[in-house]
């Protein structure tokens, strides 16, 4: 029987495309055009790859950006039935500004394991390392859940960094976390990218906040692929959003578990780096004897074997 596993290295060329072709627009201050560029790459390349994919979870409905589709079938359509979520830009502003944090990202799991977030384009989560999972009370408060994560971490609350959006609908969150000594790491976008160093422990100990739902169904796979713990619970923003989740009956009390968020340990989380950032590096254009080449560093949390592995690519072009 195949494993979504094993098909790591076609998924990850398909990042690597994405980041390729949008390469020029970093730092360009045009987001649209190197979505659209990552986008079209993106799809190209995963319809190549022997699969029988479907986008449980595209970007694009929330903000009308270029999208892969939810519900677009992709790969050839032979061997084994996959979910995907995709972000071609996460981060498309920090990508715009070449400031740190902007990836392509791409997550995996066996058919029918993603969580489907019907029309709530936000989320709220929560995701801590390995050594916090089973530790942390989801519905305690702040101060609380510093408290439990201090302890498993073997850490005072004073030495915590947690990662939070830098959006007004965190102030109150922002205070809180403040009030118990603990520090925040603030960015004005890429909560993937805040949850990716939480769940491997590089530069943050934990997110907390309201991000993007696609964004969160991809975190959830990083989390389970490496062990970590993460909590979501639906929070729509806009008024559009508000009433489509109340016709759809979407409960915004109820906590999402990690392991509800994606069934399946056979789940795959990779990330490309368009801009510089903690765990991977920014997508390079050079020279060399050969003529143009663009290189590539990419890292894929693999649920199915346990491991994290690296890959660094160069490509003439
Ligand atoms: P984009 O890649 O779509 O620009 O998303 C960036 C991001 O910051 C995500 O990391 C986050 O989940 C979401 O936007 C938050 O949405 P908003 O900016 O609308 O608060």
């Amino acid at each position: 029987m195949g494993s979504v596993s094993n098909l790591k290295i076609d998924l990850v060329e398909v990042c690597e495309a994405a980041a390729r072709a949008c390469a020029p627009f970093v730092g360009s201050g045009q987001k649209d055009e190197g979505d659209g560029l990552a986008v079209d790459a993106m799809r190209k390349r995963i319809n190549e790859v022997k699969m029988n994919g479907v986008i449980v979870i595209g970007e694009g409905a929330k903000d009308e950006a270029p999208a892969l589709y939810d519900d677009e079938k992709v790969g050839t359509g032979e061997g084994i039935g996959v979910d995907i979520a995709v972000d071609p830009i996460e981060g498309t502003n920090l990508f715009a500004k070449d400031m740190p944090g902007s990836i392509v990202t791409l997550a995996a799991a066996p058919a029918g394991s993603m969580y489907r977030p019907g029309s709530c384009f936000y989320m709220e989560k929560q995701v801590y390392p390995k050594v916090a999972r089973g530790k942390i009370d989801a519905e305690a408060p702040v101060a609380e859940r510093l408290k439990q994560l201090a302890d498993s971490l073997g850490k005072q609350i004073s030495e915590l960094k947690i990662f939070i959006l830098d959006k007004p609908r965190h102030q109150e969150l922002m205070q809180e976390v403040y009030s118990t000594g603990a520090k925040i790491r603030l960015a004005t976008d890429g909560d993937v990218n805040g949850a990716i160093q939480a769940v491997l422990n590089m530069g943050s100990d934990a997110l907390f906040g309201i991000g993007g739902t696609p964004e969160g169904i991809v975190t959830a796979c990083a989390a389970r692929a490496m062990g970590a713990e993460m909590f979501g619970r639906m929070a729509p923003q806009k008024d559009f959003e508000i009433e489509l989740c109340k016709k759809e009956g979407i409960d915004t009390k109820r906590i999402i578990e990690r392991d509800e968020l994606v069934t399946s340990d056979d789940c795959l989380f990779i990330a490309t780096g368009l801009t510089s950032g903690a765990y991977v590096r920014h997508v390079k254009v050079g020279y060399d004897a050969y003529g143009k080449h663009k290189t590539t560093d990419t890292v894929v949390l693999d649920g199915g074997i346990g491991n994290i592995r690296h890959v660094m690519t160069t490509v003439h072009v």
